[in-house]
């Protein structure tokens, strides 16, 4: 393709794409299915690779995070950013008006805009003439960190305002001109579900999961390499703005309103409210379905809706008159530790668990909380006996956060880790560089529950009616020792166990026999392979296709799959090296077990996958070199950008080396280069 025309497609791509993420992310209406989506932007990357300085800082393809910093700069905010003065009751909220009133001198009912208070950061987005040109952390209210390259990566921050005449046909048609200056203010936060799914990666590449998602969140925004951030799933929700030139508002309403037309996402539950009684309802309404929203919030805020009135209202240390937040009772509450109790999982792990008075929390009562391994509880100094403060966040298991230590009467006793399995009585050990201490039993029961019950779970075979009582007794009564067993069992076995009626046993082995044609992945998932969670047993049916062809691939060739890194590579090669493994596979089949074949999702090996070369090779010249990557799937670029996924270092090598390296791409040597395309095609 030449130039001028490369130059139209490109900006054809960018609008279509930029229209899809808007569609997306604050319609939450897409028109299009996200393959197709992704097909449009890897077009554009291509295209972008290819014609390098044709690519705009406000692409839809930039969001892939930059080279690290050493350190944030920091930002001056042009207004400061406030914060707010709490309420924790229906009285306190009443004194709130009653406050505003008084000021204003006047008894007419106020009219207010009631918002969720959602639990994440608040960041301050500059943009000036449109474009956004710098992001940053709150900080102290007056200056925060330069967190722009950060930012930049979030899909739900526009990287620029469009222009009334490109909105036309969405819902913001003809509204709000794009103000000269402005600075957007909002919260980033993670959803409970992309934070499940975050952490499940995490413990499967055996990195400490996040304790809550306003951690991950804050943990994802301060990253110096950009590109971690790229990869966190983080979304923003804008409810503010600071300096404002070009615009002008007359109330908060409106300002909501102009945000939502320039494609920022508002909160959808944002409601106006004519006086305080209603703004009550609504903070009771917000607090009784808080645990269904897909995002954590701690409270609601209310505001004043008016702009002269709150300019009137104005601030008292650093906090405005005019709005106030309404904060919802702590998911937070104390107890006592009556024991601890250590559980063996699957992998052999002993997990030490307290077992805890009783208590609700967030409305859910809890009686056991995680103490995830012997150095945390030495860490926090947790002793049976301690009054103890838990917390529950989210849907993620209750964990302790402290101990209050002027509870202490001294009759607490410290926890020693038991140094034989409380299961089966073998040795324990505690592998280099790993906190954990596992259970080297091979026959150990509680692995083989574990084992069997993570096999017939919901993301694997899903078994219905094989919860962890029912695994329990089924490995107590000796009936089965193994996954594969599960397809074996008799009418006349499972009649045999306590409690066990012909409705429900038929029940079971319909259930069974029903999960023999898994698809690959749920399979693969399944065998409980260390550290293959769901996420990686897609990866590996969809590179391999059929369990076989995973069965015989070597760690160099898994290392080759997306998303997989020389310790997951090893694993599952070392387990499918594993004589009991295979035993159990053939067993498996044996039993008619046979997943259903993952279709390749990856018809050509380097699909996605750009290329540069420098120097020159000896085996064969540049265009053939282009060539054979092009048939692999791949495209080549002509120079090391923030899309280059290898660079090619052959004879006499040039400066791009040096720009790889500072960009922490990955350099190939020539033999290195062959070697991977033998693989992909091999
Ligand atoms: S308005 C002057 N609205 O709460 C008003 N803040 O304690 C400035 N927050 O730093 C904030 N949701 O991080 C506002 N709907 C919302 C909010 C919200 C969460 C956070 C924000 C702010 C803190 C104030």
């Amino acid at each position: 393709m030449n130039r001028e025309s490369a130059r139209t497609r490109i900006e054809s791509l960018r609008t279509t794409l930029i229209r899809h993420n808007r569609r997306y992310y604050q319609w939450d209406d897409p028109e299009i299915a996200d393959a197709d989506y992704d097909l449009l932007l890897r077009e554009l990357t291509e295209l972008e690779t290819e014609f390098p300085d044709l690519i705009a800082p406000d692409s839809p393809t930039q969001r892939v995070g930059a080279p690290p910093l050493e350190k944030f700069g920091t930002v001056t905010h042009r207004t400061p950013m406030l914060s707010l003065a709490n309420a924790f009751s229906d009285e306190e909220i009443r004194e709130f008006d009653r406050r505003c009133r008084r000021f204003l001198e006047s008894d007419d009912p106020i009219r207010y805009v009631v918002e969720p208070k959602l639990d994440g950061l608040a960041v301050n987005l500059l943009y000036e003439s449109g474009r956004l040109t710098v992001g940053s952390t709150r900080g102290d209210g007056a200056v925060g960190e330069d967190i722009t390259l950060n930012l930049r990566t979030i899909p739900a921050i526009p990287l620029f305002i469009p222009r009334p005449e490109d909105r036309a046909g969405t819902p913001g048609d003809g509204m709000a001109a794009v103000p000269e200056r402005i600075e957007v203010r909002g919260e980033v936060c993670m959803e409970r579900e992309a934070f499940r799914n975050l952490n499940r990666r995490r413990t499967e590449q055996g990195e400490p999961p996040f304790a809550n998602p306003r951690n991950a969140a804050a943990g994802s925004l301060r990253q110096l390499d950009s590109r971690i951030t790229a990869r966190r799933p983080l979304t923003l929700f804008c409810y503010a703005i600071g300096t404002a030139e070009g615009v002008s508002f007359r109330t908060h309403g409106e300002v909501l309103r102009a945000l939502a037309t320039w494609g920022f996402h508002v909160n959808p539950l944002i409601r106006p409210a004519v006086e305080i009684e209603e703004c009550i309802e609504y903070y009771h309404h917000i607090g009784q379905i808080r645990e269904e929203l897909p995002y954590e919030i701690d409270g609601i805020v209310i505001k004043v809706n008016d702009l002269a009135l709150q300019e009137h209202l104005g601030a008292v240390s650093r906090s405005p008159r005019w709005a106030v937040a309404c904060k919802f009772a702590a998911i937070r509450e104390q107890t006592v530790i009556e024991g601890i109790i250590v559980q063996v999982g699957r992998t052999g792990v002993l997990t030490p668990v307290a077992v805890m008075k009783p208590v609700r929390v967030g409305g859910v009562m809890v009686s056991r909380a995680t103490l995830h391994n012997d150095d945390e509880i030495r860490k926090k100094d947790i002793r049976i006996g301690d009054t103890v403060m838990i917390r529950r966040a989210g849907d993620v298991i209750p964990e302790v956060v402290e101990v209050v230590r002027t509870a202490r009467t001294g009759a607490e006793k410290p926890f020693i880790m038991p140094e034989t399995c409380p299961e089966c009585g073998s040795r324990i050990v505690r592998m280099e560089g790993e906190v954990a201490r596992r259970c080297i039993g091979i026959a150990c029961p509680a692995q083989i529950r574990e084992h069997i019950a993570h096999f017939a779970s919901r993301g694997a075979l899903d078994i219905e009616g094989l919860g962890d009582k029912m695994v329990t007794q089924l490995v107590t009564a000796g009936l089965i020792h193994d996954p594969a067993d599960l397809f074996f069992l008799t009418m006349e076995q499972l009649l045999g166990l306590e409690r066990m009626a012909e409705k429900s046993a038929s029940n079971l082995l319909a259930a069974i026999a029903r999960a023999k044609n898994p698809p690959l992945d749920r399979l693969i998932f399944a065998l409980g392979i260390r550290h293959v969670g769901e996420h990686t047993a897609k990866r590996l049916a969809q590179a391999h296709g059929a369990l076989d062809a995973l069965m015989t691939a070597t760690a160099e060739e898994l290392q080759t799959v997306r998303d997989i890194g020389p310790e997951v590579a090893a694993a599952v090669a070392g387990f499918f090296r594993e004589p009991a493994n295979l035993q159990v596979i053939e067993k498996l089949r044996g039993a008619g077990v046979t997943p259903r074949q993952t279709a390749r999702s990856q018809a050509a090996p380097f699909t996605g996958k750009t290329f540069v070369f420098t120097g020159t090779l000896a085996r064969m010249d540049r265009s053939e070199a282009q060539a054979l990557v092009e048939s692999l799937g791949g495209a080549v670029g002509s120079s090391v950008t923030k899309t280059t996924d290898y660079v090619v270092a052959g004879e006499a090598a040039g400066s791009k080396i040096e720009k790889a390296r500072q960009a922490g791409i990955a350099i190939l040597d020539e033999a290195a280069f062959f070697a991977l395309t033998e693989i992909r095609t091999g």
